[in-house]
C-alpha cells in the first residue's frame, strides 16, 4: 500500500476546526443567493483567488465577511452537514468543532439560532455517519473582556451541548491574560478549557494560555520552539498542541512546508497532531494536511500512526473511547 492510501484509511479524530472556516466558496454563494445577500465577487474562482494571504488578520478579515452569507438555523446546520460529509470521507472518526458566536450574535442572529442548526448536524452524524463530536465555544480575542462575558451568559441555556471554551481571533496584542476572569468563570460551571497560542504570537503567550487561564491543550502552539524550558514542561505535561500545517503555509507562520517544525515537536517528544483549522480557506482538509506534511518533512508511517494515536489521546471523549479508537489503529497497523 502506497503511504498515500495509508493516511487515508487511518482512523482519525481532528481537534482544530472552525466549523465557520469549513465554508466553502460553492455554498458561500448558495446561501448568499437564499438570504439575498450581495458579495464582493464575481464567482467562485474570484473568490478562491481572494484567499492569498499574508498573515493571520489578512485572513481574519475575509473569513469575518464571509460568515455574514450565514442567517438561519439551516444555513448553520448545511454548514455543519457539508464539513462533517467531508470529514466522513478523510476517515475522520471524532471531531472536536469550535463555533465563534460573537461573529453572528453581533450580526443581530440570535446565539439559539447558531447553535440549534450545528447541534442537530452533529447529532445526525453520529446517528447516520457514525461520526462523534465535541463542540467549543471560542471567544474572538479582539473583542472585550464584558463582550466574552455576556457570550458565555447566552451559552448556559446550552451548557449541555458544549464542552469547552476556547479562544481565537487576532492574537498578537491580545493576550490570554485578558480572558483570565472569564475563563475562570467558566471551570466553575465546568467547561473544559483551550486556547490559540503561539501561532503568530511569542511563547509568553503559550504560558500565558497555561499559567493564567489554565489550559489543557494549546491550539497551533508552534512557537514554542522559541522557549526550551516551556518545550520541556510541555513534553513532561504531555500538553497537546493542535498543529495546523496547511494553515501555518497559508498564513506565512512558516514560509515552506519544509521549514514546518512539526516533525521537530514530535522528536522532542510533544503530544502534537494534525488539524485542517479553516479548510475551505486553506486549501485542503485533514488528510490533506496529512499528506503535505508527510511528503515536505519525509515522516514514518510510526510517525503518521503517533499524530493518529495523539489526535484520540487529546480529545475529550471518555477514556474508553479513546482506547476503542486506538485499538482500532493498532489494528489497521497490523493489517496494512
Ligand atoms: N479563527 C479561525 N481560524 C483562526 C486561526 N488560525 N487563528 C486565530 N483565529 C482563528
Ligand atoms: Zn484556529
Amino acid at each position: 500500500m502506497m503511504d498515500k492510501d495509508f493516511i487515508s484509511g487511518l482512523p482519525k479524530a481532528e481537534l482544530h476546526l472552525h466549523i465557520e472556516g469549513s465554508l466553502e466558496p460553492e455554498l458561500l454563494f448558495k446561501l448568499a443567493e437564499r438570504n439575498q445577500v450581495s458579495l464582493p465577487y464575481a464567482n467562485v474562482e474570484a473568490v478562491r483567488a481572494a484567499y492569498d494571504f499574508s498573515n493571520l488578520q489578512s485572513f481574519l478579515d475575509i473569513y469575518y465577511a464571509g460568515a455574514s452569507v450565514l442567517q438561519t438555523e439551516q444555513d448553520f446546520y448545511d454548514l455543519t452537514w457539508a464539513y462533517l460529509e467531508r470529514a466522513h470521507q478523510d476517515n475522520i472518526r471524532h471531531t472536536e468543532i469550535f463555533f465563534d458566536p460573537q461573529t453572528h450574535t453581533d450580526r443581530g442572529i440570535a446565539f439559539e439560532v447558531v447553535i440549534r442548526g450545528i447541534h442537530q448536524a452533529l447529532a445526525d452524524a453520529e446517528q447516520q455517519l457514525g461520526l462523534t463530536s465535541r463542540l467549543i465555544l471560542c471567544f474572538l480575542r479582539h473583542l472585550s473582556e464584558e463582550a466574552a462575558f455576556a457570550t458565555l451568559q447566552a451559552a448556559l441555556p446550552f451548557r449541555s451541548w458544549i464542552v469547552g471554551i476556547g479562544l481565537d481571533s487576532s492574537e498578537v496584542g491580545n493576550p490570554p491574560e485578558k480572558f483570565k476572569r472569564v475563563f475562570a468563570k467558566a471551570e466553575t460551571k465546568g467547561f473544559r478549557k483551550v486556547a490559540h497560542a503561539g501561532e503568530e504570537g511569542s511563547a509568553d503567550y503559550i504560558w500565558g494560555a497555561l499559567d493564567g487561564l489554565g489550559v489543557e491543550r494549546i491550539d497551533h502552539g508552534v512557537q514554542c520552539v522559541q522557549d526550551p524550558e516551556l518545550v520541556q514542561l510541555l513534553a513532561a505535561r504531555q500538553i497537546p498542541l493542535t498543529v495546523c500545517p496547511l494553515s501555518n503555509t497559508k498564513l506565512c507562520v512558516f514560509d515552506r512546508m519544509e521549514d514546518h517544525n512539526l516533525k521537530q515537536l514530535l522528536d522532542a517528544g510533544l503530544r502534537v497532531m494534525i488539524n485542517s483549522d479553516d479548510p475551505a480557506y486553506f486549501g485542503g482538509y485533514l488528510n490533506a494536511n496529512f499528506h503535505a506534511v508527510w511528503q515536505a518533512l519525509k515522516l514514518s508511517r510510526e510517525e503518521l500512526l503517533q499524530l493518529a494515536k495523539n489526535s484520540f489521546l487529546s480529545s475529550f471523549l471518555s477514556e474508553p473511547a479513546k482506547l476503542k479508537h486506538l485499538h482500532e489503529i493498532e489494528q489497521y497497523a497490523r493489517q496494512v
